[in-house]
């Protein structure tokens, strides 16, 4: 009789966003003539830089000609994207990265759960509270958990408990754990992570050969100059991190799908005899066994991105989303809400106001103004009482949303 992968049963009924998209279109059914605007999952709505569009139709054009057609392509990418990736995302920053340690994939949610065949399962594991729950279900996937108490909470996870007293940044643990995530700017909260904070970190790992996985998937919404893009930027952290980025979120690629990884060739862990392993060989050998690479057609649109016209077309788009998160935060602000975030990231994350519950303010918004968000609780137990804007829509939407949220908070106010 065949068995099934027991952790399974673990995990909570769904992920979060598929449990948000149910709860919307139940609500659409009943209510047809609901004018509904989502600001709940990150998703981009603007329309692909032309920088990258025209080279995708010019790679397409390759591929329908015998001379210039490609098959499979290298499962680590394409040089000529790595060698861009390197040379302005790492190497114009300062950072000691080579092409050759950029793996370009489909999408930093799949590497960051991909990742964890290469480490054992017997690593401490600390995650945020709230954090993006792909890091835990991955984790409970690959049976690195026990089960989830009445807070949602899993056994054998160390929770880093962020909140505005600590400005949304994890603390140092003062026990011992080996795979740390770390996710800047912050989803969910829209909270960034200076340079000291980040040595801080890196300092920790090294002195306790723990590995850092450094989520920066949100790097292109910071505009402070003084904050950190990469891990590294930071001392030391070729000896300690692996960097998750991605293409989706500052060139609207969620849809056509290009991401990539980084991981130094310095960066070792132990085996079961205790001898030092290069991770890079590992995940080199993962990905060319399990993985094909990306379509060539996506990595001319992806190398794109680093033309003249792309840098300035995506620089374009991430102000336009940087604006919304603008108008929503001063919106909600002169409501009366308490928010944070939205200056360096495209997630505001809010108080829910009145003592509400995340679910019970979500379900308000959505009966009440048509509009969704993302439940805090829904990040873990540290995230209830608030709530998640996203500032990835249209103007025109965004506008919208924020006069119904508005109204509706200030007729409330008036009636207290
Ligand atoms: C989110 O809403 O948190 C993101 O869309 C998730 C993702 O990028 O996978």
């Amino acid at each position: 009789m065949a068995t099934i992968n027991d952790n399974y049963l673990k995990l909570k009924a769904g992920y979060l966003f598929p449990e948000i998209a149910r709860r919307v279109n139940a609500f659409a059914q009943a209510n047809p003539d609901a004018n509904i605007i989502r600001l709940g999952i990150g998703d981009v709505t603007e329309p692909l830089p032309e920088a990258c569009r025209t080279a995708m139709i010019k790679a397409v054009e390759e591929m329908g000609d015998r001379t210039t057609f490609r098959g499979y392509g290298p499962e680590q990418g394409y040089a000529w994207l790595r060698e861009k990736i390197a040379a302005h995302d790492f190497q114009a920053r300062g950072c000691d990265i080579s092409a050759d340690e950029i793996f370009v994939s489909d999408g930093s949610k799949c590497d960051c759960g991909n990742i964890l065949d290469i480490f054992g399962d017997t690593n401490t594991i600390a995650v945020t509270d709230p954090v993006y729950p792909v890091y835990v279900d991955t984790n409970v996937m690959a049976g690195h958990t026990g089960e989830a108490n009445e807070r949602g909470e899993y056994a054998g996870l160390v929770y880093l408990p962020i909140s505005a007293d600590n400005h949304f940044t994890a603390q140092i643990p003062s026990e011992k754990v080996d795979l740390i995530y770390l996710c800047f700017p912050n989803n969910p909260t829209g909270a960034t992570a200076t340079k000291e904070h980040l040595q801080a970190w890196v300092d920790y790992a090294r002195a306790n050969g723990s590995i850092i996985f450094f989520d920066a998937a949100y790097e292109a919404f910071i505009t402070d100059p003084s904050l950190p893009h990469s891990i590294f930027e930071i001392e030391g952290a070729r000896d300690c991190a692996i960097e998750f980025r991605s293409f989706s979120k500052n060139a609207g690629f969620t849809g056509t799908r290009c991401a990539f990884t980084v991981v130094p060739k310095t960066l070792t862990a132990k085996a079961a005899d205790g001898s030092d392993v290069e991770l890079w060989a590992l995940w080199n050998r993962r990905q060319s066994t399990k993985f094909n690479g990306v379509s060539y057609i996506v990595q001319r649109g992806a190398e794109a991105v680093y033309s003249e016209a792309g840098q300035a077309q995506i620089k374009a788009l991430v102000a336009f989303y940087l604006e919304n998160a603008r108008i929503i935060r001063e919106q909600l602000t002169a409501a009366g809400i308490a928010v944070y975030g939205g200056v360096n990231a495209p997630y505001v994350w809010v108080k829910t106001p009145d003592g509400l519950s995340s679910w019970d303010f979500f379900d308000k918004l959505l009966h009440t103004c048509n509009v969704v968000g993302t439940p805090g609780s829904g990040f873990g137990a540290a995230g209830e009482g608030y709530f998640r804007i996203s500032a990835f829509n249209s103007r025109e939407n965004v506008e919208e949303a924020m006069r119904r949220i508005t109204e509706t908070f200030n007729a409330h106010s008036a009636l207290n």
